[in-house]
């Protein structure tokens, strides 16, 4: 029995994700400060429910991104291998980039190329910086696209693999829809007169008819990758996202498609300051009409399950 459990490696341990920034000349590419390491929170919808591989001992799988351009590199390590092992590559494929190579010094090449040339794709929508510690010479920049938007869908080939990695019950979305709208966020560091970018992370809403003639916006997948989070970049994203919407006649309404708890707390809060913005809870007594929801509701284009689930929590807040 034991000899039989030192042969499974729980598949969320074995993978390590690496996103590099390979500096020109720095020479070593291992530099740990060029490097951050994460493993994933999901891997169940590759390797299956319990998350377990089966035939390798002391099993790494490396799954290695240039941390602008994403361009991507798989390899793996282990002490010893069965003979009946569980195929690694092979499972991980229908999941992992399509351009992802498995020669590292090739991929040191790219990601140093990359480095220097990588610019993001669309529109940019905004920017912002944050006073978090270490990103004085940061800029955080959103940019809009859809498929059809230049190098969009190679780039969104690379990052499809963090929305399985990272989000509980996501899927590969349909990438020749062209109706998706995705908003990339990106960080832009300055130094020593060269501007260089890093992934941050996106959304991708989809756009419903809502009768007679207007749109009710979905957000499907949202996410922050892990060096970033709570840095409030998600709450930058929300909030850059709820403009938008605000600010286009067509829109009616936002809604979100399965949001986890972390995901509900950030909308609550956000939700919760701008409608305190506008006064909707000043003099507010229980019980809060019907009209009073779908009024708030339709000014502020949220549902009104959400405008109930604000006026709850406000009602809350007096009590406290
Ligand atoms: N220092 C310390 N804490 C901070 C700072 C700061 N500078 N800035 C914000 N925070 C805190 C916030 O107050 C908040 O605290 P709370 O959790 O106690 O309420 C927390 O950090 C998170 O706020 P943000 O930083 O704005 O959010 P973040 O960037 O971490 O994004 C998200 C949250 C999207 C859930 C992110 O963690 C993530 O992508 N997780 C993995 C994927 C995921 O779960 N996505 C949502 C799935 S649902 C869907 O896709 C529809």
């Amino acid at each position: 029995m034991n000899s039989l459990k030192q042969w499974v490696t729980n598949s969320s341990e074995a993978v390590n994700i690496r996103l590099v920034k390979a500096v020109p000349g720095s020479g070593d590419d291992d530099d740990e400060d060029d490097i951050i390491e994460f493993n994933p929170d999901f891997t169940y919808p590759i390797f299956g429910e319990q998350e377990q591989i089966f035939g390798y001992k002391d099993l790494m799988i490396n799954l290695e991104f240039a941390s602008g351009s994403l361009a991507s590199c798989f390899s793996m390590g282990y002490k010893e291998k069965k003979p009946t092992a569980d195929k690694i590559y092979a499972t991980m494929k229908d999941f992992l980039p399509e351009d992802i190579i498995d020669n590292h010094d090739l991929f040191t090449q790219i990601a140093q190329r990359d480095y220097i040339s990588f610019k993001p794709m669309g529109t940019k929508v905004s920017e912002y910086r944050t006073n978090s510690e270490g990103a004085e010479n940061s800029v955080f920049e959103f940019y809009q696209c859809k498929f059809d938007t230049p190098r969009f869908l190679e780039f969104h080939k690379r990052m499809q693999c963090f929305a399985i990695f990272f989000i509980e019950g996501a899927s590969i979305i349909e990438d020749t829809d062209e109706k998706w709208e995705i908003r990339l966020l990106f960080e832009r560091v300055s130094e020593n007169g060269q501007e260089t970018y890093n992934f941050v992370g996106y959304c991708n809403m989809y756009p419903y008819f809502y009768y007679p003639d207007q749109i009710r916006m979905r957000i499907s997948q949202f996410l922050i990758m892990p060096p970033y989070q709570k840095q409030g970049h998600g709450s930058r994203l929300y909030q850059s996202l709820y403009n938008d919407f605000c600010s286009r006649k067509e829109i009616r309404e936002m809604t979100v498609e399965d949001p986890n708890e972390e995901f509900s707390d950030l909308r609550d809060k956000n939700d919760m300051k701008h409608l305190d913005s506008k006064g909707v809870f000043t003099d507010l007594q229980a019980p809060v009409k019907k009209d009073r929801i779908e009024q708030v509701a339709a000014t502020y284009k949220l549902t009104k399950r959400q405008v109930a689930r604000c006026f709850e929590l406000a009602l809350l807040r007096k009590l406290d």
